[in-house]
């Protein structure tokens, strides 16, 4: 807000009634956030006044996460997509788009996980989208971390979404992003070590990206992101033509096990999403695995819209 980045309207409170009263006076629903630790529970999406009241009363009155307070935010709608650049104080060299999958099944369904699947380049964000968040979101962002006196080197994350009112920021992160990073590094064409140099030496530099698209499912272990069994072997990876992270696997002598939440990340490429969506599910078909699953739409957002 110091520096007018495009966000979520927000207030941030102590007081449980003053709390009640902003939500009374913001259109529903009301995103309220407590402001520490609270086991994955501290965030609350209330529909009604009665919903706030009672997460209110949780979080502010009763302590139940501790003495903490509460951001209460307007709720934004629209896509969400990812957008990374390289920073080094005022510089800053955007990547290419990525949108990840944070829902465990299709059709955005079910709880939400560490992401099933990303995809890049995003034809629903225009190149004037990507110029607005770069000179709004992300060269303000650099900006005023060298005005706070803490410049910053490194990764940063821009958790973006697009509005009916305009691109916003969901999320800063200071770090690369998972799944998205293995989609956009394979376009980017120039060298990463150049890059990684001219970050720490704030030295000048170009990045260049292919024109391909790349489109990545994830195979997860059944359960996932609930509990799972470990130890169920996967065959058939020599037969994948595209490039196969291993998320969550283990060697056991000539064997591949699982050995995780998240198992496996099967990258196809192609001339358009769609051959990448394609070679990428061609792909997963070979692998055998009594105890996967995966979504089959991810990069939907791209085709349905
Ligand atoms: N894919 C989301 C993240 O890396 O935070």
């Amino acid at each position: 807000a110091k520096y007018a980045i495009p966000t979520a309207g927000y207030r941030a409170f102590t007081e449980y009634a003053e709390a009640l009263d902003y939500v009374a006076s913001r259109p529903l629903p009301a995103v309220l956030k407590y402001d520490g630790l609270a086991a994955g529970k501290g965030v609350v999406i209330a529909e009604t006044q009665e919903e706030a009241d009672a997460a209110l009363k949780d979080m502010l009155l009763d302590d139940k996460f501790g003495e903490g307070k509460v951001v209460v935010e307007d709720f934004l709608t629209g896509p969400e997509f990812s957008f990374m650049c390289f920073v080094s104080g005022r510089k800053v060299w955007p990547m290419a788009l990525a949108q990840d999958h944070k829902r465990a099944f299709d059709g955005d369904k079910g709880p939400n996980t560490g992401g099933m699947g990303a995809y890049s380049p995003l034809p629903f964000v225009t190149a004037e989208d990507e110029r607005y968040a770069l000179e709004k979101i992300l060269q303000p962002a650099a900006d005023a971390m060298v005005a706070e006196g803490c410049p910053f080197e490194g990764v940063l994350y821009g958790g973006l979404m697009k509005t009916p009112q305009g691109i916003k920021v969901i999320e800063f992160n200071a770090r690369f992003g998972d799944p998205e990073t293995e989609v956009v590094l394979p376009r980017l064409k120039s060298d990463i070590v150049d890059i990684f140099c001219a970050v720490a030496d704030g030295a000048d530099t170009r990045l260049e990206w292919h024109d391909f698209a790349t489109l990545g499912v994830v195979l997860a272990s059944k359960g996932y992101p609930g509990s799972y069994e470990k130890g169920h072997q996967i065959k058939g990876l020599d037969r994948v033509g595209s490039a196969v992270y291993h998320m969550g696997t283990k060697a056991d002598g000539g064997r591949i096990l699982t050995a995780g939440g998240r198992v496996l990340f099967v990258v196809g490429k192609g001339a358009t999403l769609a051959e990448a969506r394609a070679n990428a599910l061609k792909d997963v078909a070979q692998i055998g695995c009594d105890n996967l699953f995966y979504r089959t739409d991810i990069g939907h957002w791209a085709f349905e819209k």
